[in-house]
C-alpha cells in the first residue's frame, strides 16, 4: 500500500530538482573503511543521520524506516566492500533497515537476490548491476511492487524500473586519464611517437565505454596523427574490454601484447588502464615479462594494492572516487524517496537507460598520485598509513 503510493507519487514528480555542487557534502559521513562484514541487518533505529542536514525540502519527522534491499556484484574488488559496507552503515544510522547482499559477479545469484529481496517486502532497491542489461526481468518485478530502483554506480540498462540514478561522472574519470597521459608524455610538443597500449573494462558495464570513450576522446587524435602508435593494433572497445575487470584477464591479455611487441626492447611508453584491477594486471605482466623502460600507467578506485603500487612507482596515477561521498548522495536519495519527495539529482541529460535519461547525481572523481594521496587518502581517514604499508 505505502509502496503503491511512494511509487504514484515518485513517477508524478519525477521532474528533477536541480542541486548544485557535486562533492560538497562530502564527507561527513562516518569514515568506514573496513571491508564490509556481510551479515543482513536486522538492528535497532540509529537516531537520524547528520548527513541530512542539507535535504532537500523539509520534511516531516523521522518516518518509520523501511527496508532497503543493497544489491553489489562482487567482494573481489575492495571497491565494493567499501560501497556495500558504507551504504549499510549509512542507512542504518538514518533508520532503515538493510538487507546488503553480493553475488560473486554470478548474474543469476545477483538476480536470485533481488527476487528475494522483493519476496521479502523490501521497500526501495539499491542495485550495483553486475551486466546492466541482464536486470530487465526481475525489475518489472519491482515496479509491479511499486518498489523504486536506484542504479548504484553503474546504470542499468533497458528497463523503465528505474527512478534514479548516482555514481561519479564516468566520462571524466576516462578524460582525466587520458590527458594525464597527454600531459606526461607532452604529446603536444614532444616528438615522439610514442607507444601505448589500451585496456578498459567489463562489456556489460556500463560505465566502461564511459571511461574508456572520454579518455579515448583525448587520446585518438594522437593516434591518428601517428603520435601514438598501439603497437598490438588493439584500439577498438572490444579488443580492450575485460570481462569482469578480472586481474588475471587483464594479465594474461598484457603477456601476449608485450610478447609480440615489447620483448625485443622497445620500449612500452603508455599504458591507459580504465581501472585499478586491470592495472594491477597490467603491472604484473610488466613485472613478470617486460624489461624496458617503465610506462606511465593509469587506474581508478584507489584501491589499496594500487596506492602501494604508485608509491612504488609502479603505478602513475589513479582516480579517487570516495565511497562514502556516494554512499551518503544515494541515503538522501533513498530518505527523500521513502518520504514520498523528488531525490536531488545534478544531472538529467547525460545518461539515457534505452527507456529514456535516467535522472542522475554525478559526483566529482579527483586525480590522485604519489603527490596527493596522503592528502587525499589518509587525511580524509579512508585509510590508515597501516594499510598502505
Ligand atoms: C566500474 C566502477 C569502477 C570500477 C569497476 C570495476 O563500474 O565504476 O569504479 O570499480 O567497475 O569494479
Amino acid at each position: 500500500m505505502k509502496r503503491k503510493v511512494l511509487s504514484a507519487i515518485l513517477s508524478a514528480a519525477m521532474v528533477a530538482s536541480m542541486l548544485v555542487g557535486c562533492g560538497s557534502s562530502s564527507s561527513e559521513a562516518p569514515a568506514a573503511e573496513a571491508p564490509a562484514a556481510e551479515a543482513p541487518a536486522a538492528e535497532e533505529e540509529a537516531p537520524a543521520a547528520e548527513a541530512e542536514a542539507e535535504a532537500p525540502a523539509a520534511e516531516e519527522t523521522a518516518a518509520g524506516g523501511g527496508l532497503i534491499g543493497v544489491a553489489m556484484p562482487t567482494k573481489d574488488l575492495q571497491r565494493w566492500n567499501q560501497d556495500g559496507s558504507n551504504m549499510e552503515e549509512q542507512l542504518k544510522a538514518a533508520g532503515y533497515e538493510v538487507d546488503l547482499q553480493y553475488a560473486s559477479n554470478d548474474i543469476q545469484t545477483q538476480v536470485s537476490q533481488i527476487e528475494n529481496m522483493i519476496s521479502n517486502g523490501c521497500d526501495l532497491l539499491v542495485i550495483a548491476s553486475i551486466d546492466g542489461d541482464s536486470l530487465g526481468t526481475v525489475l518489472a518485478q519491482a515496479k509491479e511492487n511499486g518498489i523504486p530502483v536506484i542504479a548504484y554506480d553503474r546504470l542499468i540498462m533497458n528497463t523503465d524500473a528505474v527512478s534514479y540514478y548516482a555514481t561519479f561522472d564516468n566520462y571524466m574519470v576516462g578524460t582525466v586519464q587520458g590527458e594525464y597521459i597527454r600531459d606526461q608524455l607532452d604529446l603536444d610538443n614532444a616528438d615522439g611517437p610514442f607507444n601505448i597500449e589500451l585496456i578498459t573494462g567489463d562489456p556489460g558495464d556500463n560505465n566502461a565505454k564511459f571511461f574508456f570513450g572520454g579518455a579515448m576522446d583525448v587520446l585518438q587524435p594522437y593516434i591518428d596523427s601517428g603520435k601514438l602508435v598501439v603497437k598490438s593494433g588493439q584500439t577498438s572497445f572490444e579488443e580492450c574490454a575485460t570481462a569482469n575487470w578480472s586481474t588475471e584477464t587483464a594479465q594474461s591479455r598484457f603477456d601476449a601484447i608485450i610478447a609480440s611487441n615489447y620483448s625485443d626492447g622497445t620500449n612500452l611508453d603508455a599504458v591507459l588502464a580504465s581501472n585499478d584491477s586491470t592495472a594491477l594486471g597490467v603491472a604484473n605482466s610488466l613485472a613478470a615479462n617486460y624489461t624496458g623502460e617503465y610506462p606511465i600507467l593509469t587506474g581508478q578506485d584507489c584501491d589499496i594494492a594500487n596506492v602501494k603500487n604508485m608509491i612504488a612507482g609502479k603505478q602513475s596515477m589513479s582516480v579517487f572516487k570516495d565511497t562514502r561521498e556516494l554512499a551518503s548522495q544515494v541515503v538522501k536519495m533513498v530518505d527523500a524517496i521513502m518520504k514520498g519527495g523528488e531525490a536531488p539529482v545534478n544531472n538529467t541529460k547525460d545518461y539515457d537507460n534505452g527507456t529514456g535519461v535516467i535522472p542522475s547525481y554525478l559526483c566529482e572523481p579527483v586525480f590522485a598520485d604519489v603527490n596527493n594521496y596522503k592528502e587525499l587518502l589518509i587525511d580524509s581517514g579512508y585509510y590508515t598509513e597501516a594499510d598502505l604499508q
